[in-house]
């Protein structure tokens, strides 16, 4: 290959890195003479393996790869076909465009894929963005429109309660019980708008660890519950909002709280640190009562709540702020025994 394509590829790997794309460049024949990082990655087979080999063993519809080759030599290029290829032993969907190439009159055929479960991750991603966003702005709408009675509610409530005196204890037993539902009035309209305007993360590079004892060291867990900490020597550094990260970590520990409480016992909420591949993983465990299988797909959904006065915004707002992160929320849950939500961001 000529260094002018060669270099081009390594242009193409820069650009399409980012996107998950993998690229490989072959002989007229279907030799294998380059394989980009994410080629490896969606192949799952390591570059040198590719190389030399035939791009058409990899391929289980040689019909339609034969013809996307047909295309391309003669029109120069095919967009776009859907085709199954062999990722080391497994059945893999890929869309994949084909380009022919003349280097130095030699005919080469580029190859650009995407894995679609990966696609469909990024739709799936999209879509949820597109609904917060809406979401959002109602959201917003209507705490706005609250928040300001509701201050004066509080105040004109909180004179009342002086006017009133000592003497009147049922009165201000009362009054006692307005404030309370008043206060839980306020975190509702506060998580409303912590979600509907969450900010583009600033994402600054470094450990968690502090995050982590400063929430636990303010954290004041219902009396059933025992916190555990079990952070790693020296977790590697990450980039990540320090502001965001501990909203999210805050609503995981309190819905790891909250769930000891429904089941009446005592129960343990650990924070761990680990890593996993090419991620640093948060775990934020507990030994509630778990969350049946047929629940988890809607867990993430803004509004889904099993609470009777919960808002289910908690895991929506989380979710959306790991992704902008570049990183993954995942549960892992038996009913009867507790869960485990791992938040896990890109080294
Ligand atoms: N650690 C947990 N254990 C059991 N169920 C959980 C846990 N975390 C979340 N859930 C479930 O997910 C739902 C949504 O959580 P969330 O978005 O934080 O909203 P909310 O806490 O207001 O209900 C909860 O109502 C609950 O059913
Ligand atoms: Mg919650």
């Amino acid at each position: 290959m000529t260094a002018s394509l060669k270099s081009k590829l390594i242009e193409v790997q820069q650009c399409l890195g980012c996107m998950h794309e993998g690229t490989v460049i072959t002989s007229a024949d279907g030799t294998i003479l380059e394989a980009t990082t994410a080629a490896e990655r969606i192949l799952e087979t390591p570059s040198i393996s590719l190389k030399g080999s035939n791009i058409r063993t990899l391929c289980r519809g040689l019909d339609v790869y034969d013809e996307m080759v047909r295309k391309a030599v003669a029109e120069k290029r095919c967009l776009n076909r859907s085709l199954v290829v062999d990722a080391a032993g497994k059945r893999k969907l890929v869309n994949m465009s084909l380009e022919r190439v003349d280097d130095s009159g030699e005919v080469r055929l580029v190859h650009v894929f995407q894995d679609c479960a990966d696609l469909r991750t990024m739709e799936e991603r999209l879509l949820q963005f597109e609904r917060l966003a809406t979401i959002g702005r109602f959201a917003s709408q209507i705490a706005h429109e609250v928040r300001n009675p509701l201050s004066s509610i509080s105040l004109n409530v909180e004179l009342l309660e002086d006017e009133i005196g000592e003497s009147n204890a049922e009165a201000r037993g009362l009054i006692r019980s307005v404030l309370r539902e008043l206060d839980r009035l306020n975190d509702i309209v506060s998580e409303y708008l912590q979600f509907s305007r969450f900010p583009k993360p600033q994402l600054k590079k470094g450990q968690v660890d502090a995050i982590i004892h400063d929430l636990v060291g303010s954290w004041k867990p219902p009396a059933a519950v025992r916190v555990e900490v079990a952070l790693m020597d020296s977790s590697p550094e990450v980039w990540f909002d320090e502001r965001l990260l501990r909203q999210v970590l805050e609503n995981l520990t309190r819905n790891a709280a909250e769930a000891i409480e429904t089941e009446g016992a005592e129960g343990v909420v650990r924070i761990e640190t680990d890593v996993i591949e090419k991620f640093l993983v948060i775990r934020v465990k507990d030994t509630g009562c778990g969350i049946p299988s047929e629940i988890q797909p809607k867990l993430f959904e803004p509004f889904f709540t099993t609470k009777a006065r919960g808002t289910g915004l908690g895991l929506a707002t989380s979710q959306q702020i790991i992704f902008e992160h570049n990183g993954h929320l995942l549960v892992e849950s038996q009913p009867g025994k507790g869960s485990i939500f791992s938040t896990l961001l890109p080294i």
